[in-house]
């Protein structure tokens, strides 16, 4: 039988999960995060994925999944970004086409940024788009109830880049070091999507599979993790979802 609405997320800071929570309470159907499924989602009539915009792109769990999700079932896209989409709905809608999924639309808005490796944004300028934030994902939310055809302006693409940068995430990891601070509690290690952090006698070690979330540099209680060294302080959570649930199903 098949189930109405796959709302599939990657999210490392919580907001394209905080924006699945609100498809899923105007339209119904069940939240899941795309790093741990493993199927096709052929159990879904339609599939809304829910993903950041990583370098005018996709994160590369929101890329794979797209690659490898059921041909028949219909798709929506809702892109989430920071400032600067750069055609990343056009370039999401295109490689879907080219790769015959059933795509019927893309959607993109501005969320709070969360790569704030060598820059902060204000406080106050994230809680003006994130009340913002609510009417664009409700107006979202009813294009996709009408099943209608939502193909993204025709805009440059920025697709060199995004490749570029695509095959350099791994290196990000590199930069990250761990102060003395750090409690070892292991919540970097469980919440990486990409199994790149273990332990390593008795120590944070960083492997070579980073995608470039930074999810462990947000979300380390003790702030432990830093960037080539700096001492930035400045940590973004979305405020309005638990931050312990990013990464659950629901
Ligand atoms: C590696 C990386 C690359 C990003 N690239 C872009 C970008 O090209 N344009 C942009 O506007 N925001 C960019 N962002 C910001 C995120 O798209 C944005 O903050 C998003 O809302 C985060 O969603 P999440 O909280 O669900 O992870 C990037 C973030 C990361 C971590």
């Amino acid at each position: 039988m098949l189930i109405l609405n796959g709302i599939f997320y990657f999210s490392s800071t919580g907001n394209s999960l905080y924006l699945s929570k609100r498809i899923k309470s105007k339209l119904g159907g069940k939240i899941i995060y795309i790093p741990n499924y493993k199927g096709n989602a052929s159990e879904f009539e339609k599939i809304i994925v829910v993903s950041p915009i990583y370098s005018f792109g996709l994160p590369v769990h929101t890329y794979n999944f797209l690659l490898n999700v059921n041909s028949n079932s219909k798709i929506y896209v809702v892109l989430n970004y920071g400032g600067m989409a750069g055609g990343a709905d056009v370039f999401t809608y295109d490689f879907a086409k080219e790769n015959n999924k059933n795509i019927l639309g893309v959607f993109k808005m501005l969320m709070p940024e969360n790569y704030t490796l060598t820059f902060s944004t204000p406080g106050i300028y994230n809680k003006m788009i994130l009340k913002k934030s609510l009417k664009k994902i409700d107006d979202i939310i009813l294009k996709i109830k009408q099943n209608g055809f939502f193909i993204p302006k025709k805009v440059k693409t920025n697709e060199k880049i995004y490749f570029t940068n695509k095959s350099n995430w791994h290196l990000i990891a590199d930069d990250f070091s761990v102060k003395k601070n750090c409690a070892k509690c292991g919540k970097c290690v469980e919440i990486c999507p990409a199994n790149n952090i273990v332990f390593e006698n008795g120590e944070i070690t960083f492997k070579d599979n980073c995608v470039s979330c930074l999810g462990c540099y947000h979300r380390c209680p003790q702030k432990a993790i830093v960037y080539k060294h700096r001492n930035k302080k400045g940590r973004y959570i979305n405020p309005f979802i638990n931050e312990n649930e990013i990464g659950m199903n629901f």
